[in-house]
């Protein structure tokens, strides 16, 4: 959600610019800008639109001369998608300019304000009052300056600002919304995330709240509000520059699908020593452990239905009462929460601010949290007092898929992990488990083999109007991704709907051709998800199901199957998952979408 980079050294800005720009792309936007300074004055160029748009207009970088820049890739939320609501935005007199991600909350006051000292704006953003506020404050030192305008701001940023007096200067701050700096050879950089550098350098900072950056050609130096310095690790990222390459495939929604093995084995795999759950980073004792009379599970989208699998995993295993809430519901419900609950938030990104927030008030009541996260350094990974990372490698499709698969193996460690502890799972039952989860990599490679089917089967059912998911018990779970999938990448209407509860309202939904997407994975409520698909075949459904290669006779009812191997049920989720985000990426192909930037959508919504 809304990109940033800045550059500062002896080369042109301009390629590095646009070049980080489209690195940040996967976080999505509707508009696109940069800045240069000329040696003269500040140029700006902003384009509605794809980055395209904006490379057209400055042939490629090349009209705008300058080696001082900033850059941003604009999702609205103040003011419409439009050239002079994009980003860099210019003070009064064109001689500040700035990029901003995250949201301004108190800018109509600020606003009002300024308008009412002669300050005039030229769009609707929050961001511009920014740029208004460092000139209307300004006294000659743009860091004084800066820290004085932090001050008025309420809400959640990270901004990079140059000045047309200081060519040999970018100032960089951030509060909640994630900003590193790029440490080069003779050039710095700025970024909202690690693919915007990594083809310039592996060396950076990663600012904390409140920590302002002076970047020049030569130094980075990073100091405090009160403006005293910050002394910081510089952290050398390790990705393969690979991993954030689409190496050939035709979208990284595909690649990434495709990696799912891998993650998943790179994720369990270091924390399994023979035969033994080894989850070094939960400081917990079985003590404590025991104390827990609930476990509270927070997140957003995906990350939240891996959450309602959560709930039936650790029920199961732990018979813990289990909430899974969504994070934008959960902060603001005065939530009943002790020292008594475990809390357990699931981000990839670490940074969408609502599971942020809930988390916050998770941790105010008493809660110890433990995340799982899939960027390291993230907000959400430093603030939570025990973090177990994925490791997907970098995520970079805006729909989700190798994250979700490795959030729900770690899952299903912790489950074990506690199941073992609290002595509510058998010694060999345990060590069955454990052997399963390690199975689930080849499996899900087996599933992958056999893709074609599925790709045949979008190309039957791609027209469908409206599609619902139905299931019970952890299958129900799993439609509510399903459903997720298809619809945020192809713009179908889908539903995820407990099959049982279909005929309380839903049913009446159901006419001739209506595809209804049939998961009938766990064993022992397969009988009567089979009558639920009965029900709507003989209301005309179009049934696709989805069972485990042991279970033929849902053939019986369904026009068409797709099987999957058997695995322990609560498992299941992790095989069954794939043909639903092969299905949604085909049927997404087959109809033109773009497949890794859905429209209106963002990779990591920092904004509530
Ligand atoms: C859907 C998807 C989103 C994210 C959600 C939470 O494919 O990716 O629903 O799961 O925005 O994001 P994170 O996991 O970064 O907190």
């Amino acid at each position: 959600m809304c990109g940033i980079v800045g550059y500062i050294g002896y080369e042109q800005a301009a390629p590095f610019l646009l070049g980080g720009l489209e690195k940040l792309e996967y976080r999505g936007y509707d508009s696109a800008g940069i800045c240069l300074h000329d040696g003269q004055e500040l140029v700006v160029k902003k384009a509605k639109g794809k980055l395209e748009e904006l490379k057209k207009l400055t042939d490629n970088g090349a009209c705008l001369q300058g080696t001082v820049g900033i850059g941003h890739t604009r999702w609205a939320t103040h003011g419409e998608p439009s050239d002079v609501n994009a980003h860099p935005h210019l003070s009064d007199s064109c001689r500040f300019a700035v990029v901003h991600n995250g949201i301004i909350e108190n800018y109509l006051q600020l606003k009002d304000y300024l308008m009412s000292k002669g300050v005039s704006f030229r769009s609707k953003t929050d961001t511009e009052v920014v740029a208004q506020l460092i000139e209307y404050y300004d006294e000659g030192d743009l860091v004084d300056t800066v820290i004085k305008v932090l001050a008025k701001l309420d809400g959640s940023y990270a901004l990079g600002v140059i000045s047309k007096d200081n060519p040999d200067e970018i100032i960089a701050v951030r509060k909640e919304s994630p900003l590193i700096i790029g440490i080069g050879e003779h050039e710095n950089y700025i970024a909202s995330d690690v693919p915007a550098i990594l083809a310039k350098t592996r060396k950076i900072y990663r600012l904390e709240n409140n920590e302002i950056a002076i970047l020049r050609r030569d130094s980075v130096q990073i100091i405090n509000t009160d403006k005293e310095p910050v002394t910081k690790e510089i952290e050398t990222v390790n990705w393969d520059i690979d991993a954030a390459e689409k190496g050939g495939y035709e979208h990284f929604m595909f690649k990434e699908i495709m990696e799912q093995p891998k993650a998943i084995h790179d994720t369990i795999a270091p924390r399994i020593k023979d035969g033994k759950i080894v989850l070094d980073e939960i400081h917990l004792t079985a003590e404590q452990i025991r104390s827990f009379r609930k476990i509270n599970l927070l997140a957003c989208g995906s990350a939240y239905h891996v959450g309602v699998v959560a709930k039936y995993v650790f029920e199961k295993l732990l018979r813990i009462p289990v909430e899974a809430d969504l994070a934008s519901e959960f902060r603001y419900r005065d939530p009943i929460v002790d020292e008594h609950t475990l809390t357990i938030v699931i981000s990839q990104s670490g940074e969408t601010a609502d599971t942020k927030e809930a988390m916050k008030e998770a941790k105010r009541r008493g809660s110890h949290v433990i995340s799982i996260v899939n960027v390291v350094g993230s907000a959400i990974a430093c603030e939570s007092d025990d973090v177990i990372y994925t490791w997907a490698g970098p995520e970079i499709a805006v729909a989700t898929t190798k994250a979700y698969s490795t959030q729900l193996a770690v899952i299903y460690l912790i489950a074990l992990h506690f199941g073992e502890l609290l002595g509510t799972l058998a010694p060999e039952e345990y060590s069955r488990y454990v052997e399963e989860l390690q199975t689930l990599p080849d499996k899900i490679g087996q599933i992958l083999k056999n893709e074609e089917k599925v790709q045949y089967l979008a190309s039957q059912l791609f027209n469908s109007r409206d599609v619902f998911f139905i299931g019970r018990n952890i299958d129900y779970a799993l439609c509510l991704e399903g459903s997720l999938k298809l619809k945020e990448i192809s713009y179908i209407h889908s539903e995820a709907y407990a099959a049982g509860e279909l005929k309380h309202g839903t049913i009446s939904l159901i006419e001739n051709g209506t595809l209804v997407i049939a998961l009938a994975t766990h064993e022992p409520l397969i009988a009567k998800t089979i009558s639920n698909m009965e029900e709507v075949r003989t209301r005309g459904a179009n049934v696709l199901c989805l069972a485990c290669e042991d279970h033929p006779e849902v053939e019986k009812v369904a026009q068409n199957t797709i099987y999957i191997p058997k695995a322990c049920d609560m498992m299941l989720p992790s095989l069954a998952v794939v043909p639903l985000q092969l299905f949604a990426y085909y049927v997404a192909s087959l109809k033109g979408c773009d497949i890794d930037k859905p429209r209106n959508l963002a990779k990591s919504v920092t904004v509530e």
